[in-house]
């Protein structure tokens, strides 16, 4: 049984809809599933929804609904909707209210418990809501004007609560060393490097056993041993990375499943949640005995004027707000070519809509419409035949051939913005063949040498196509189908998601004969009126 490339972001909260700091994320882990497929391999994408816990209860209380209630409502209406207008295809989608995870939740805590993983103590410390994390002192701090006298929690900029309970904590000082030397024989398991050096710095200074339940309210999975008690939400909601897979599944197919997804080779997440996923997760793992994750990766922030956008500051922009103008693609686009994935990055307006006339309306656009004009107007929509490539369209065929290589290498590294780079530059190349060779000006010329130059044009312009159509469909899927239907793809080569990219690259696939189809453009010009209020 071969390992399934296993794929997750991570569950966010419902505390309110998603912003484009999600969407971010997830179009990643999208990309990255769709890569994996296409290469041949076989794929599980989870993402799915964080509901329990007081960020999500006090949310609720202040909507006036219950908290189960508030949750259906915003997954059915705002989170689920989100992720199928920008066609995200995750194989699954957990919420960690279904009792397909509860119940494997209070498993898992059943077996730390009676491993001795698990011990009855007081907590007294501070604590955020909007983080769900208990603080040190040390990191808070001092309020200002309205919150004058109060200490703030360094992320959210909001007074924390002091909490003091009995409850339940797990030993995670005792895996220090453990993980140290996890990170030391594994540095690949955090990345970026500056990722991993924080978590490797972080555990240095020691660990202390964290408190995992909550007595104090009661939106939560119950603690099998003691119902006064809810589980914490995070160590809740880290399990769903296995309860969605089939860990401790009774069915045969499931613990099959399991085994054959578990570990993850990738947890994509913002940095945010570094310390959850690289910290408390492998060592809740390691108390289990199970694998650990193979990958954390910890992105950056998109930054909206200088700021990291957030729910809990209401400085997010709704995913809709610019997929009603840009289309999907050209947003899946433009978030992962603005700036390198593990670095922080600005969304402006102004960049957007800049890239997406050069690049994408001016390039990739106008290059198909090209293409398809040429090839109805002087070959009736067919495809010629390629005849003998001069040096020109060795070029291309050499350039194609190395791009796939290195947007594959990149896309190895999570490099989504090297891959775009790599692939971007057969798109400028075709442009510039176009140019120099005329086709427009061939076209002029009766002579029989003079139309089979014209026929090898169009067929060298015609694979280049093809093999965009294939590298860019996991960034842009429906514009990369109504592309490969305009070079006659479908017919004569098969569905696109079926092209393994291996070949994608074999020059001359496309053969002579397939029926080019002249369609709307493929990024229409911008309307005038643009809905931007000085975002
Ligand atoms: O933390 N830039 O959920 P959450 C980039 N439920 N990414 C951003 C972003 C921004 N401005 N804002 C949000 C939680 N994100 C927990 C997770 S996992 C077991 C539990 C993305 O709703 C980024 O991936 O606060 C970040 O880590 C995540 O949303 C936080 O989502
Ligand atoms: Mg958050």
């Amino acid at each position: 049984m071969s390992k399934t490339f296993y794929v997750t972001t991570p569950i966010y909260y419902v505390n309110d809809a998603p912003h484009i700091g999600h969407a971010y994320t997830t179009i990643a882990a999208d990309v990255l599933a769709r890569w994996h497929r296409q290469r041949g391999e076989s794929v599980w994408f989870l993402t799915g929804t964080d509901e329990h816990g007081q960020k999500v209860l006090r949310s609720a209380q202040a909507g006036g609904s219950s908290p189960q209630e508030w949750a259906d409502r915003l997954v059915a209406e705002a989170w689920q909707p989100t992720w199928r207008d920008l066609d995200i295809s995750n194989d699954d989608f957990i919420r960690t209210t279904e009792e397909r995870h509860t119940r494997r939740v209070q498993t898992f805590l059943q077996r730390l418990y009676d491993k001795g993983e698990i011990y009855e103590g007081v907590y007294e410390g501070p604590y955020c809501v909007a983080c769900e994390e208990f603080k040190l002192p040390g990191e808070l701090i001092e309020g200002e004007g309205r919150d004058a006298g109060q200490r703030l929690c360094p992320v959210h900029r909001r007074p924390v609560e002091q909490v003091s309970e009995t409850n339940y904590f797990f030993r995670l000082s005792k895996y220090a060393d453990q993980l140290l030397e996890h990170y030391a024989a594994h540095p690949e398991a955090v990345e970026p490097e500056s990722a991993r050096n924080e978590v490797v710095q972080f555990i240095r200074q020691g660990l202390q056993d964290l408190s995992i339940s909550r007595s104090s309210f009661d939106w939560g999975v119950k603690v099998p041993w003691d119902d006064r008690q809810v589980v914490y939400v995070w160590f809740d909601a880290l399990l769903n990375y296995i309860t969605a897979v089939g860990y401790d599944a009774s069915e045969p197919e499931l613990r099959e499943k399991f085994e054959s997804t578990w570990p993850a080779d990738v947890h994509l997440i913002g940095k945010d949640i570094l310390r959850f996923h690289a910290v408390i997760w492998p060592a809740m793992l390691m108390a289990a005995g199970l694998p650990l994750p193979r990958k954390v990766f910890a992105h950056g922030w998109l930054l909206v004027s200088g700021e990291k956008m957030s729910k809990t500051r209401l400085t997010g922009i709704a995913p809709a707000q610019l997929t009603g103008y840009f289309g999907s693609d050209a947003f899946r686009y433009y978030i992962l070519r603005a700036f390198p994935f593990g670095q922080d990055g600005s969304f402006s307006w102004e960049e957007m809509t800049a890239r997406y006339t050069a690049e994408l309306a001016n390039g990739l656009g106008n290059l198909a419409s090209r293409l398809t004009a040429m090839t109805e107007r002087y070959r009736g929509g067919v495809i010629p035949s390629p005849g003998e490539p001069t040096e020109a369209e060795q070029r291309l065929g050499e350039l194609a051939a190395r791009v796939t290589t290195n947007a594959d290498a990149a896309m190895e590294k999570l490099d989504f913005y090297g891959a775009l780079a790599a692939i971007w530059e057969l798109v400028v190349a075709l442009n510039g063949y176009l140019t120099e060779q005329q086709p427009w000006q061939v076209a002029k010329r009766d002579d029989a040498a003079s139309q089979q130059r014209l026929d090898a044009i169009l067929y060298a312009a015609a694979e280049g196509l093809r093999v965009l159509a294939i590298l860019l469909h996991p960034f842009m899927p429906r514009t990369c189908t109504t592309l490969w239907a305009s070079v006659g793809g479908p017919e004569a080569l098969g569905p696109l998601a079926a092209q393994p990219l291996a070949e994608a690259a074999r020059w001359g696939r496309l053969p002579v004969g397939a029926r080019v189809v002249k369609g709307e453009p493929l990024f229409p010009r911008l309307p005038d009126e643009s809905p931007a209020t000085g975002a």
